[in-house]
């Protein structure tokens, strides 16, 4: 391709280190679309001939079929994508083909291709979170009577509802999703006419070539155009928090299915067993999300480090941005596509939950609550609670189990209305404030996530 300058043909070793098209080869669509689209606009502003960009155009669509037909492979000594399909072009159409590349680099090329490319990811992860979303809304839903204990450092602390739990992760995935909208707004602008780094002396139509691709503008400074990649570093941190939030949850799978809570069972299909042990059922899905995490976090910071040291414009270390992005993009689909269903198949056991909530002093906030509004100081009312607390332990009993006469020995304001103050579903049901898991603070959380799923659709 460079012909002239070089006399001598590359070292296979040096082609090999300095090919990429093992990584960049998926954006063959991208590079084909963005070339039509310069073709037209070249013709268009008159730098070449109708006739030729039409013959271009129509040998640029058939080898995108050839490629999606299996019927020209690509070849994986080349360069990269662009080198290839540019190579194959000039191959089908000598003449013609070689004026493609007027007023055009492979800087703003690349550049183009791999906004295109994510652009069109962001689309498959937004809508596969969408889904994570409405399973979840739908467990949710189904889950507003299921009393657990809600947990600060794995202790348990006070009641909530399965439900109220679930729309914690809501939360998360929905400002996650918005973190992609807006993301994807700043990568929507086109590089294409930044040309190497200096633009072009050719009369281009940059808005053009914009359009056609379905940018919302142009890059406005022709350097940053060939520069920038901090749209991989945007999307990049969006899917490192997407996995964060996947492995949070993971872990809380992980250990709700251990025998030590038994809160949730996994369905067969979403389990594996144990070569040696019978009796296993191994939460192996959510561990290899809550593992793969790590790598988006490598990538994030692959991603960082290769741009902080590199002088404007074009340096070929950013050539290692592809492989870092697609690859968090694939691990965050992979993790996201199933993580829905294993949600959705697994059973929820009720009946341990409200269990493990029963035994945990989980209404000895209640309890000191009780006091409070009774006119008791709430510092004083928390340590006559705690006391209380400590005396039943001693005695192998719950709060709801000791006789009036008992909460009588701690503070003589303890009356019999005391046992509904401390009775569960009563403790649940008057966290009514915004947020809470009273059912009716809970269905107002799920009118905000169902809102949210309807005009995201
Ligand atoms: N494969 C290259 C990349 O991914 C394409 C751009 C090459 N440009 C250049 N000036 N060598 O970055």
């Amino acid at each position: 391709m460079w012909a002239g300058r070089f006399a001598k043909e590359l070292n296979s070793k040096v082609n090999d280190f300095n090919s990429s098209i093992g990584v960049d080869g998926v954006m063959f669509e991208e590079d084909v679309t963005g070339s039509i689209a310069h073709a037209t606009m070249l013709a268009e502003c008159g730098i070449i001939a109708k006739s030729d960009a039409q013959d271009i155009i129509a040998e640029l669509n058939s080898i995108l079929l050839d490629i999606k037909s299996g019927a020209l492979e690509i070849d994986p000594n080349a360069e990269d994508i662009h080198m290839f399909i540019e190579g194959e072009l000039t191959k089908r159409l000598p003449e013609a083909g070689k004026k493609l590349h007027t007023a055009r680099s492979r800087n703003d090329q690349v550049a183009v291709d791999t906004r295109l490319y994510v652009r069109k990811k962001i689309g498959s992860l937004k809508s596969k979170l969408w889904n994570l979303i409405s399973t979840i809304y739908e467990l949710a839903e189904k889950n507003t009577d299921t009393v657990m204990p809600g947990y600060t450092h794995l202790q348990r602390a006070q009641p909530i509802t399965f439900s109220h739990h679930l729309l914690a992760y809501s939360a998360m995935f929905m400002r996650d999703y918005d973190r992609l909208v807006d993301a994807e707004k700043r990568l929507n602008v086109s590089p294409l006419g930044s040309c190497a780094l200096a633009g072009t002396t050719y009369p281009i139509n940059r808005q053009m070539t914009a359009e056609l691709l379905g940018f919302s503008g142009v890059s406005f400074n022709s350097i940053d155009g060939v520069s920038d990649r901090d749209f991989c570093v945007e999307i990049g941190a969006s899917i490192a928090l997407i996995m964060t939030h996947l492995s949070r949850f993971s872990e809380e799978i992980i250990l709700w299915c251990s025998w030590e809570f038994k809160f949730i069972e996994l369905d067969d299909a979403y389990a594996t067993g144990s070569s040696i042990m019978p009796q296993k059922k191994n939460p192996d899905i959510a561990e290899l999300v809550r593992g793969k995490t790590g790598r988006t976090y490598g990538n994030l910071i692959t991603l960082l480090t290769m741009l902080k040291g590199i002088p404007l414009a074009y340096n070929k270390d950013m050539q290692e941005d592809k492989e870092a992005i697609f690859d968090s993009i694939d691990t965050a689909e992979l993790c996201l596509e199933i993580f829905a269903p294993m949600l959705q198949t697994m059973t929820v056991n009720k009946e341990n939950m409200a269990k493990a909530g029963e035994k945990g002093f989980i209404n000895a906030t209640d309890c000191a609550d009780y006091l409070t509004k009774k006119g008791m100081p709430f510092r004083s009312a928390y340590k006559v609670s705690g006391s209380l607390v400590g005396y039943a332990i001693q005695q192998g009993k719950t709060l709801n189990e000791l006789t009036l006469t008992e909460f009588k020995n701690f503070s003589d304001m303890f009356e019999n209305d005391i046992y509904e103050a401390i009775d569960l579903s009563v403790c649940l049901n008057k966290r009514t404030s915004e947020g809470a898991p009273s059912k009716t603070a809970v269905e107002k959380q799920l009118e905000i996530v169902k809102a949210f799923l309807e005009s995201n659709k």
